[in-house]
Order: structure tokens, then sequence, then C-alpha cells
């Protein structure tokens, strides 16, 4: 399989309900493709039309240049593993993980190779005997993904896998998907709604609001590029400071306002903010929690109300003009509560949005064209 492409695709359900809106995407040979969002977007309603499991309302779904509409799940060579695991409850590990094989008549001797080539692969040699109820829950998880395994599909559907386990299990889980999917010469399709999740795992995330893709990006390109206000908003923890801003002129170079505080912009900014006529419109500044400073000439004079120390660095939290602000510092910085401090930002990071449809404004040398 080289390729698949979702052609302009919508879902409406029998009662109206429109769950995904003119979804395009190209998917090549053995990605990582992740869906996020927030809950009820149409992650899981899109990965079960790729799956078969949900009819098409309207586009294409294409497979190699066929079509593939039409197609029954059992013939798309997809495997899926939900978040529920869905075991047999009365069946061993080793029968669960056996039981595609056993229905295709596979020899007993092949069937017995894979099982203990997967389930080493998985960790699971010490419990092919046991029931699903004698295991813990991401033992149950590797044993659904074992299942999925034996049958090397092209494509693995994974729809919020690791979401019934405990932190420890999920990062360790997590890990073991992405060694799965270098393993494997498989693409790898994975819904989530943990951006961490989406951000460690992927080559492709799909971000989604509504039914509706809002940017289709690398991890990397999402975080230093968000494509709207949404994206900046989901991605990245802590959530980036957003700040409505004016542009105003001083000494005949232009400047970005906040509050009383000015920022001068950098040339490429300050040209683009003025070829696009910002001086009259409402812009937006975006800063993440990284990209500001304390600085004895900061602008922005503030009480640090919050200090929070998260090992090697540490979060401030500020309110400056009716805002609330992150700042992101190294541990080492000598800074206490109710201290009051400057601020100043990364101007060559900052991010722009349009202040009324809330979409990138470009400004960036490295903005990349790069074509998923
Ligand atoms: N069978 C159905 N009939 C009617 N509406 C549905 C059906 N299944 C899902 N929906 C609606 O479609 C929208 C998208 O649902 P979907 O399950 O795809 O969201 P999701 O992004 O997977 O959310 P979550 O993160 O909560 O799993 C929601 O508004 C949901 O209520
Ligand atoms: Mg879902």
């Amino acid at each position: 399989m080289a390729e698949m492409i979702l052609k302009h695709i919508y879902k409406k359900f029998d009662d109206g309900v429109m769950a995904v809106k003119d979804f395009h995407l190209d998917i090549k040979e053995k990605e990582f493709v992740i869906f996020v969002g927030p809950s009820g977007c149409g992650k899981s309603t899109t990965l079960r039309m790729i799956a078969g499991l949900e009819k098409i309302s309207e586009g294409e779904f294409i497979i190699d240049g066929k079509r593939m509409n039409d197609v029954p799940s059992c013939d798309r060579d997809m495997a899926m593993v939900f978040q529920n695991y869905a075991l047999y409850p009365h069946m061993s590990v080793y029968d669960n993980i056996a039981y595609s094989m056993k229905l295709k008549k596979v020899p007993k001797d092949e069937i017995r190779e894979k099982v203990t080539d997967v389930a080493n692969k998985l960790g699971l040699l010490e419990v092919l005997d046991r029931k699903p109820k004698e295991l813990s829950g991401g033992q149950k998880q590797r044993v659904a993904m074992g299942r999925a395994i034996v049958r090397r599909p092209k494509v693995f559907l994974m729809d919020e896998p690791l979401s019934n386990l405990d932190a420890k299990l999920r990062n360790q889980m997590r890990t073991e998907i992405s060694k799965l999917y270098q393993e494997l010469d498989s693409t790898f399709i994975y819904v989530t709604h943990d951006q961490v999740e989406a951000m460690t795992l992927g080559t492709k995330i799909v971000v989604l609001k509504d039914g509706e893709i809002q940017q289709v990006a690398t991890p990397q390109e999402l975080y230093n590029h968000p494509a709207n206000l949404f994206v900046a908003g989901f991605i990245g923890t802590p959530t980036m400071n957003i700040f409505e801003a004016d542009c105003v002129m001083k000494n005949g170079v232009l400047h970005v306002k906040i509050g009383d505080a000015l920022f001068k912009a950098p040339e490429k900014m300050a040209k683009i903010l003025s070829d696009k006529d910002y001086i009259h419109h409402k812009i937006m500044v975006g800063v993440r929690a990284e990209d500001i400073r304390l600085s004895d000439t900061g602008e922005i004079v503030s009480q640090v109300q919050v200090y929070e120390m998260l090992g090697d660095y540490v979060h401030l939290y500020f309110e400056y003009a009716g805002q609330k602000i992150t700042v992101r510092v190294p541990a080492t910085i000598p800074v206490k509560r109710e201290e009051v401090v400057k601020l100043t930002f990364d101007m060559d990071r900052v991010h722009l949005f349009d202040g009324t449809y809330g979409y990138r404004v470009g400004w960036q040398e490295d903005e990349a064209k790069i074509v998923l």
C-alpha cells in the first residue's frame, strides 16, 4: 500500500449532526498520523470511516487509486485497537492473540511461532496462560496490541488506546508503541486528545475542532508555527500567552503595544504589520512561557503571584493589563513570590494572529512551507 487519500470527506449522522466536515488528507506509507482535538471534534468518527465501521456521507476514501467507500471493513487490511481493549474474557492470552489466525486455519505450528514472537516483543510470555481478568490494565492493553500485530496489517488504527492506563503505564506503553512503529512496516493512524501523546508519537499531526481540520503539520512545525489561535492554545504546556495588542509608531519605528508596554517590532515583523495594515486592525500576540525572560530593561513591570517549582525550571504567574502571564525560567534564577520584576519577550519568537479571525499572520524567516 502506498498512499491513502481522504478526499473532502463529510459525516452527517441520521440525527443531523455534522460530525466531520470537508476532511481532506493525504497519508503516505509508514507515516504515524495523529488525530488530536477536544472531545466531540470528530476524531473517532473519522477513524471509523477509515476502518469501514462508519459510512462516509460525502467524499471519497482512496487507497492506491482505488475507491474504498463501499469496501467492507474486513477487506481493508487494517487492524483496530480500541480504548477498551475488547478482549475475549473466557480465552487465555494465548488464544486471544491466536484467534484471528485460528479463524483463518493457519497451521498450529505457525500460530505458536507467531504468538510467541509477538508475546516476546510485548513482554507477555509469562502471562500467556492467564485469562484477561488476571491481567493488569497495561498487560490487557498489550494483549489487545498483540492481537492486532499478529495480523500484520498494512494499517494500524488506534483510538485512544492508552486512556485507561495510569500515567506511568501510559508513558511506558507510549514508548512501546513508538518501538513497534519503528519495527513494523505499517502505517499508524492514532486518535488521542492528549497533546503530549500526539507530539511524542506522531510524524504528522492533524488538529481537529468541531469536525474541521485546523492544521496538518509535523510536531515541531505545530509548536513553532501554529496556524491559528485554537492550535496555539491547544498545543504546548503551559498554554501559550495570548495578548490583545495595538500597533503604534514611536520615533518612526513600529511598536507592538500591550497594556502600557511598548515592544519594538523586529524589522520583518514591522514590515508585515504595516503592509497588512494592522495599524488599523486588531492583532493578537502569542508568546510561549519559555520565550519570556526576566530583564532589568524589560517592558512589563509586574509582581510574581505564584511561584511553581518544577525541578530544573520554574513557572512564574503574573497578572498584567487584566491578563494572566505564565513565564518559564530556569530554577537557578533568583526570584521569589511577590517580588516585582521586569519581563521582556524574545521578539524573534513571537507569534502573530489576526485579531478578528484568529489565523496566523506569518512573518518569521523560518516559517516552513512544508507540504505534508
Ligand atoms: N452514532 C452517532 N449518532 C449521532 N451523533 C454521533 C454519533 N457518534 C458520534 N456522534 C457525534 O459526532 C460528534 C463527533 O463524535 P466523535 O466520537 O467522533 O468525537 P471524538 O473526537 O472522538 O470525541 P472523544 O474525544 O470524546 O472520543 C460528536 O458531536 C458526537 O456526539
Ligand atoms: Mg473518540
